[in-house]
């Protein structure tokens, strides 16, 4: 069973895992800005670097070679550990690479976007893109712990938090009236580290708990797409038309539009699609691709 830890004190929080695994070598891997901006947080003796370029067109199967490569020049074995340190792409890439080298090694998820703290790291999914198509080829692997800290959220641009925060307001729309309302009017440029710790503390284990009762996604799990069947259109369409949106900020229109959808199937209260859609309008800004 995965082990989400959260803790601001990355450090110390690594050092323990480590000290506890008997591992033979601690390899973290990173993409080309996590090395640049979350790796110097880290105060660890020992560790072997391995750095990918970053980006979503890397997360294919030539980068898990070249990972499987540094792993094998560094020496690794089945007694190694790999730290995923970066974003949804990092875990989703590094996830693979140790679940498939040497029939598995053990790996701990380092998130270092809220993307991916509150979604990607948790769970078990792993793998790259393949054909243009995405997360095509993978497997489900989960990391023995996820260790969730906001003392990476610093460096994020603004866009990418957002990003993220759609998610959390997901989650609160999958699991409690009262969390959702209060997310409404949560102003995420100023809260701390340990005020998103807390924030996390909430909205992770509701993705945790839809994921035990179906971890590889014959059913219940399809619920954690809230959002995105439209959004994923919204995606798709500025795409077609060249002026991407980020993915969070589709899915945040998603969860609108869905939610228009299920006022009028089932009657969802009026006030609070109201509400949804404001704070959707100030965070997000609209839709607007002619
Ligand atoms: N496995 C799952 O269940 C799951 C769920 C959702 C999304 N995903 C995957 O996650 C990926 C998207 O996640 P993401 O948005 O984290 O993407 P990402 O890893 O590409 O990160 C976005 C950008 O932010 C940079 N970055 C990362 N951490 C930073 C930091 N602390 N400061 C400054 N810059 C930083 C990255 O280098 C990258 O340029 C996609 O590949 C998607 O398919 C997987």
């Amino acid at each position: 069973m995965q082990q989400v830890i959260y803790s601001n004190d990355i450090n110390n929080t690594l050092e323990g895992l480590i000290a506890n695994g008997d591992f033979n070598r601690v390899f973290v891997l990173t993409d080309t800005n996590t090395a640049r901006v979350a790796l110097p947080l880290l105060d660890l003796d020992g560790i072997i670097p391995i750095t990918i370029p970053a980006g979503e067109e890397n997360k294919n199967l030539d980068t898990v070679q070249a990972v499987w490569q540094a792993l094998i020049d560094g020496g690794g074995t089945r007694q190694s550990l790999l730290v995923n340190l970066g974003g949804g792409m990092v875990t989703d890439l590094g996830g693979f690479a140790a679940a498939t080298f040497k029939r598995g090694i053990r790996f701990v998820n380092c998130p270092t976007t809220l993307l991916c703290a509150v979604d990607a790291a948790v769970g078990g999914k792993t793998g790259i893109d393949h054909g243009g198509l995405k997360n095509e080829i993978g497997v489900f692997a989960e990391a023995s712990h996820v260790i969730v800290s906001a003392c990476f959220f610093a460096t994020l641009p603004e866009a990418e938090l957002r990003s993220g925060f759609a998610e959390v307001l997901k989650h609160a729309m999958l699991s409690s009236t009262d969390s959702f309302k209060t997310l409404l009017h949560t102003n995420i440029g100023n809260l701390s580290p340990n005020q998103w710790l807390d924030l996390l503390r909430q909205s992770i284990p509701v993705k945790q708990g839809i994921v035990a009762q179906d971890p590889t996604e014959q059913g219940l799990r399809r619920v954690l797409n809230l959002g995105h069947t439209v959004g994923h259109a919204f995606e798709s369409l500025a795409l077609q038309r060249g002026k991407p949106v980020p993915h969070g900020y589709a899915v945040a229109w998603g969860l609108v539009t869905e939610t228009v959808l299920s006022r009028l199937e089932a009657g969802f209260d009026g006030m609070l699609l109201n509400d949804l859609a404001l704070m959707v309008r100030d965070s997000f800004g609209s839709f607007n691709i002619t």
